[in-house]
């Protein structure tokens, strides 16, 4: 008997995301080595706990695939591409990244929402909201590097911004999250 729950166009789109996670994770890893050779270890630190978060995304798609009977398909992963020519660059390059990773799980979530796959629908509003999360993080991340001056910080600024993102939560707080005593 056939206990598949995942259509196929479903499951290869899934399978897709799991790569481009695991795509994100390679950035991430690849950026905060980068950070570290410059000697920013609290940007490099901030970096590599993300690059675990982006390998975690991964593994959640991949047990979804699995706990729906789908089947799935590990291939190899792209190169995380050139290295950031400065910490401007650095975020600006994640930001970009994540707006394109919200665009494909949004695709995702337009395609379950067609099958009417309320499952896959579901799950997916998970990675909707940490989406959510992590443009908001990297926007905040922007906002700071550019009062330090953008492509002109100064190394008293990078010094402040790289001892500040050591200490960075992982998470952005969400305007859906925020209370009137907790703003
Ligand atoms: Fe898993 Fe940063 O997206």
């Amino acid at each position: 008997m056939d206990t598949n729950r995942l259509s196929k166009t479903l499951a290869k789109a899934l399978n897709d995301q799991m790569t481009n996670e695991a795509h994100n994770a390679q950035i991430y890893l690849a950026y905060a080595s980068w950070a570290n050779e410059k000697g920013y270890d609290g940007i490099s630190n901030f970096l590599f706990r993300h690059s675990n978060e982006e390998r975690n995304h991964m593994m959640k798609i991949l047990e979804y695939i699995l706990k729906r009977g789908g089947k799935v398909v590990v291939t190899a992963i792209p190169g995380p591409g050139a290295d950031p020519v400065s910490v401007n660059d650095c975020f600006e390059k994640i930001f970009k990244s994540e707006v394109e990773n919200t665009t494909s799980i949004y695709e995702i979530v337009n395609m379950s929402m067609a099958e009417k796959d309320w499952a896959t629908w579901n799950f997916m509003q998970w990675f909707v909201k940490e989406q959510t999360e992590e443009e908001t993080l990297a926007m905040d991340l922007l906002s700071k590097i550019k009062v330090a001056g953008g492509e002109k910080a100064g190394h008293d600024a990078l010094y402040t911004l790289d001892r500040d993102l050591a200490i960075t939560p992982d998470d952005a707080v969400l305007a859906q999250d925020v209370t009137v005593e907790k703003p």
